[in-house]
C-alpha cells in the first residue's frame, strides 16, 4: 500500500502541512525539536488512531489551538482503490473519523486500512520495559490484522473492570456472591479469545523472526519468544482447552481473588518472554542483543503482513538508522529495497544519506516545516 498525500492542521507543532510522500523511500532529515517524530506519530495515528508516545490525544493539539486533524490518501494496489482517510480530535473530546467522506463510530474503524510497522529507539521497551508494555505491543500488532480485536480487547476490559469491583464488594458486604459467576463467564470467553489470537500471532510471526535473526547474527545468536501465560502452561490455540484452563483457574483460586477482590488470572496477567541462545533476553541480553531481536522481529511483522494482506505495510523507521551498525543497516535495507516497501526513515544528518539506494526523496525538517523535497 501506498501512503500519497499526508495532510496535518495543528498536529503538535504543524499548523498547516501539505505533503505528497515518495512511493519508496522518504528521508526526513532535521535538528533536534523540529517535527520528525511527530510526522511519524501521525501517521502511526492514521493508521491505529492512537499515538505511540503518550495516551493523551489532548497533548496532541497545537498549544494554541483547539482541534487536530489528520487527513491521509492511501492507495491499495491489491484492491486496485483509494481511501481517504480523516481524524478530527478536539479539545472537547469529540473524535471524529471519517473514510471516503462517511463517518464512523468509533476510531477503531480505522484498522485494517492503513497499516504500519513502526521501529523506534523506544521500541527497546518491548524487551526491557514491563509486562504491560509487552502486552501493549502485541495487542496492537494483532488490531491492525484482525479487525474484530480491538472490541474483544475493550469488552474484557470493561468485564475485568466489573468484575474486581463485584469481588470487592463481596469481601465488604458479603453479598452479591451468586451473580460473580456470570461475570467468570464473560471473562473466560473474552479472556480466551485474546490468549488465542496472542498464540496464534506469535506461532506465526516468531519462525520469521527466528530466520531474520539467523541472518542477521549469521546463525550464531538462535532467538526465540515465548507467550507466558497465567492460564495455561503449554501454548495453544485450541480455544475450549484454554476456556477449560482459564475456568478451572477460577475456581480453584476463588476464595483468594475475593481476599485479595481483585482478577489474579488472565491475560491482563501474561507476558511474552525473550530468549537467546535460552537466556532470557531482557535480564542477560546486552542492547546490542536486544536492539537486533527487535529488529528481527520487527521485519518479521512486514512479512506477516503481507501474508495476510498481499500487501507490505508502510515502514516507520524513526532514529533508528543511527543506532545500527552497517550490517544491521545494510539487511534493514534490503529488505526494504527487495519488497518496494514504502518507508518513512527520520535522522539528525545527512549520514542517512549514505543509503545505499537509488529510489528517495529528501525532506528537510524544520520548526514544524517540511520542505524542499529532492529527488536523488
Ligand atoms: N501540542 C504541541 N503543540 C505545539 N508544539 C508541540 C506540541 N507537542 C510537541 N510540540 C513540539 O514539538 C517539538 C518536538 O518535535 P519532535 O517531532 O519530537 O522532534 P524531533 O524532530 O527531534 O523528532 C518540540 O519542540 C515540542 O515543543
Ligand atoms: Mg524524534
Amino acid at each position: 500500500m501506498i501512503l500519497k498525500d499526508v495532510i496535518l492542521e495543528n498536529y503538535r507543532n504543524y499548523l498547516n502541512l501539505e505533503i505528497e510522500l515518495d512511493n519508496n523511500i522518504n528521508l526526513f532529515i532535521g535538528e533536534n525539536a523540529q517535527g520528525k517524530t511527530n510526522f511519524i506519530e501521525a501517521v502511526h495515528y492514521l493508521a491505529t488512531g492512537r499515538t505511540f508516545r503518550s495516551n493523551k490525544d489532548l497533548e496532541i493539539i497545537n498549544w494554541e489551538k483547539n482541534y487536530f486533524r489528520i487527513k491521509g490518501k492511501l492507495i491499495k494496489k491489491n484492491l486496485n482503490r483509494e481511501f481517504l482517510l480523516d481524524i478530527y480530535y478536539d479539545r472537547q473530546g469529540n473524535k471524529k473519523v471519517k473514510i471516503n467522506g462517511v463517518k464512523y463510530k468509533k476510531i477503531s474503524d480505522l484498522f485494517g486500512y492503513l497499516q504500519v510497522v513502526i521501529f523506534s529507539p523506544d521500541d527497546l521497551n518491548i524487551i526491557k520495559g514491563s509486562p504491560a508494555e509487552r502486552r501493549k505491543y502485541i495487542d496492537l500488532e494483532i488490531c491492525q490484522l484482525i479487525s474484530t480485536y480491538y472490541n474483544t480487547l475493550s469488552t474484557y476490559n470493561k468485564v475485568l473492570q466489573q468484575r474486581n469491583n463485584l469481588l470487592k464488594e463481596i469481601r465488604d458486604n458479603n453479598q452479591k456472591i451468586d451473580i460473580l459467576e456470570v461475570w467468570d463467564e464473560q471473562l473466560v470467553k473474552y479472556g480466551s479469545i485474546i490468549i488465542k489470537n496472542r498464540i496464534e500471532f506469535l506461532s506465526k510471526v516468531v519462525p520469521l523472526a527466528r530466520r531474520n535473526q539467523d541472518e542477521i547474527t549469521n546463525g550464531k545468536e538462535k532467538l526465540d519468544i515465548t507467550y507466558n501465560s497465567s492460564i495455561i502452561s503449554t501454548p495453544t490455540v485450541e480455544i475450549r482447552t484454554i476456556e477449560k484452563n482459564f475456568i478451572d483457574k477460577i475456581k480453584q483460586n476463588k476464595n483468594n481473588e475475593i481476599k485479595k477482590a481483585i482478577t489474579l488470572f488472565g491475560p491482563h496477567r501474561d507476558d511474552i518472554i525473550f530468549y537467546i541462545e535460552g537466556k532470557d533476553l531482557k535480564t542477560f541480553g546486552s542492547q546490542g542483543q536486544q536492539r537486533t531481536a527487535i529488529l528481527s522481529l520487527k521485519m518479521a511483522e512486514l512479512n506477516l503482513f503481507y501474508y495476510n494482506n498481499e500487501e507490505y505495510p508502510l515502514l516507520l523507521l524513526d532514529d533508528v538508522m543511527s543506532e545500527l551498525d552497517d550490517y544491521r543497516r545494510e539487511f534493514l535495507m534490503k529488505v526494504i529495497r527487495n519488497n518496494n516497501i514504502q518507508t518513512l526513515i527520520t535522522g539528525a544528518n545527512a549520514e542517512l544519506l549514505d543509503i545505499n539506494i537509488e529510489n528517495k526523496e529528501v525532506f528537510n525538517v524544520v520548526n514544524g516545516t517540511i520542505k524542499g523535497s529532492r529527488r536523488f
